[in-house]
C-alpha cells in the first residue's frame, strides 16, 4: 500500500503546473554573465589558473555549468561531476579553499562537510527551484505531523531542511537508499522533488509521502513532442534524468542522474541519443563520445527556463569573471551556521558512507540498519 503525493502550501514562489504561479527566474537570467570576447576569455582563464595556485584552491564544478568552468576544473586538478561526487571530492581534497561552480546547495554541502575550509562560489545567490519550493519551517511542520516516517531528503535543499532529515540522497543513490529502507519495512517521508519521488515509488513500491516540489528545468520536458522526435530518429536511445515528469520517464531507454546518463551513453552502442536533462551535460556527453550524436529533448518552451532549451538559469549565473573576482577578493564565500551544519551533516555523512559501502560490495540492508525513524 503506497501513500499518494500530498500538496503542501509554500510561502515561496512555486511551479507552474502545480499552483498556477510562476517561479520567477527573471532575477537569475538578469545575472547571467555575458560571454567574454576570445582575448578576455583567455586572460580570465590564465588569471584563474594563477589564483588557484596562489590561494591553494581547487575547483569543483557541476556538469550543468558553462563548459569553460567544467574544462578549467579538470585541467587544474579539480573535478567536474554530479552533485554526489562534488560533495565527496570537496570533503576529501587537501586544498583549504574550494571554489564550487553550481548552485547554492552544492556550496553549502561542501561547507557543511568541511567547516574549516573556505568555500567560494562565483555567485552564491544561484539557487534551485527545489530549494526555493521547500522552506524549512513548513517542511519541519510536515515532518512533525509524520513522526513514524523516515525522512529522506534530496540534496537540492537548504542546510535547514537537511537538518531535519534522517537520510540525504542525490539522484544517483536515491533508488538504492529508498529500496534498502523499504526492504526494512520503513515508511518514507520524501522531499522535495515529486517527479523523482514518483519514479522511486514506482520502482521500489515503497510507501512514500511526498512533498510537492519540482525542478523548473526538467518539468519542462514534454512527452508528446518527445514521441514525435523518437519517431523521427528511430535508432536513437532516450536518456532521461529522473527529475522529469513520469510521462517522459516512460519513454526512456535509460533513467539516471547526470553521471548515470553519461555512463549509459558510453555503454550503449547506439549512434544517436535524445537527452532529457539540462543542456550543460551535452558538453561532457559530446567530449566523451566523439562518434555519437546527442539531440536535446523537446521542452514546452514557455519561458520558465530559456525559450526553447532546457538550461537552468541559476547554473547559468556561474561565469569566468565572477570566479576570478571571488578568488581575488574572497567575496562569494559560503557560510553555514556551525550548529545547523553539524545537524545537517548527519544525513550527508550517512549518504557518503552508504554509497562508499555499496562500492565496496557491502549489503545495502546492513548499511541502512538502525538509522532513521522507528
Ligand atoms: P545530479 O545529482 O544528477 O548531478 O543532479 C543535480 C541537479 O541539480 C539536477 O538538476
Ligand atoms: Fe535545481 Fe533544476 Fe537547476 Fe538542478 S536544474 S539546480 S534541480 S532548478
Amino acid at each position: 500500500m503506497t501513500s499518494a503525493v500530498i500538496s503542501v502550501d509554500y510561502e515561496q514562489p512555486v511551479l507552474p503546473p502545480v499552483s498556477g504561479t510562476v517561479c520567477d527566474t527573471r532575477h537569475a537570467w538578469a545575472r547571467v554573465p555575458p560571454e567574454p570576447a576570445p582575448a578576455e576569455r583567455e586572460a580570465l582563464k590564465a588569471r584563474i589558473r594563477r589564483l588557484l595556485r596562489e590561494r591553494n584552491a581547487v575547483m569543483v564544478s557541476h556538469y550543468y555549468v558553462h563548459p569553460d568552468l567544467q574544462d578549467l576544473a579538470e585541467e587544474t586538478g579539480g573535478l567536474v561531476s554530479d552533485s554526489l561526487e562534488m560533495a565527496r571530492f570537496g570533503r576529501d581534497h587537501a586544498a583549504q579553499t574550494l571554489v564550487v561552480s553550481g548552485v547554492r546547495f552544492m556550496g553549502e554541502t561542501a561547507k557543511i562537510l568541511s567547516p574549516e575550509k573556505r568555500v567560494l562560489m562565483p555567485d552564491p545567490d544561484a539557487t534551485c527551484s527545489l530549494d526555493l519550493g521547500c522552506p524549512a519551517d513548513a517542511f519541519s511542520a510536515f515532518c512533525d505531523q509524520h513522526p513514524d516516517r523516515t525522512v529522506v531528503v534530496y540534496a537540492n535543499t537548504s542546510a535547514a531542511v537537511k537538518a531535519r532529515a534522517d537520510w540525504l540522497v542525490t539522484s544517483s543513490c536515491a533508488l538504492d537508499v529508498v529500496s534498502a529502507l523499504h526492504a526494512q519495512g520503513r515508511k518514507i517521508l520524501w522531499a522535495p522533488d515529486r517527479h523523482l519521488g514518483d519514479y522511486i515509488r514506482s520502482e521500489t513500491g515503497a510507501d512514500m509521502l511526498s512533498w510537492d516540489g519540482a525542478c523548473i528545468v526538467h518539468d519542462e520536458f514534454k512527452s508528446l513532442e518527445l514521441e514525435l522526435l523518437i519517431e523521427a530518429h528511430p535508432g536513437a536511445k532516450v536518456l532521461v534524468h529522473p527529475e522529469s515528469p513520469a510521462s517522459v520517464i516512460a519513454l526512456a531507454d535509460a533513467v539516471g542522474s547526470t553521471s548515470g546518463i553519461l555512463a549509459a551513453a558510453q555503454r550503449m552502442d547506439a549512434r544517436e541519443f535524445i537527452v532529457a536533462t539540462d543542456t550543460g551535460l551535452l558538453h561532457k556527453l559530446r567530449t566523451l563520445n566523439p562518434g555519437k550524436t546527442f539531440i536535446e529533448a523537446p521542452t514546452a518552451g514557455n519561458g520558465a527556463t530559456c525559450k526553447s532549451c532546457a538550461h537552468c538559469p541559476w547554473m547559468a549565473m556561474n561565469g569566468l569573471a565572477d570566479l576570478a573576482r571571488v578568488l581575488e577578493t574572497g567575496e562569494g564565500e559560503v557560510h553555514v551556521d556551525p550548529a545547523l551544519g553539524l545537524r545537517a551533516r548527519v544525513p550527508i555523512d550517512r549518504m557518503l558512507a552508504f554509497t562508499a559501502g555499496l562500492k565496496k560490495g557491502q549489503p545495502a540492508g546492513s548499511l541502512v540498519a538502525g538509522i532513521g525513524a522507528a
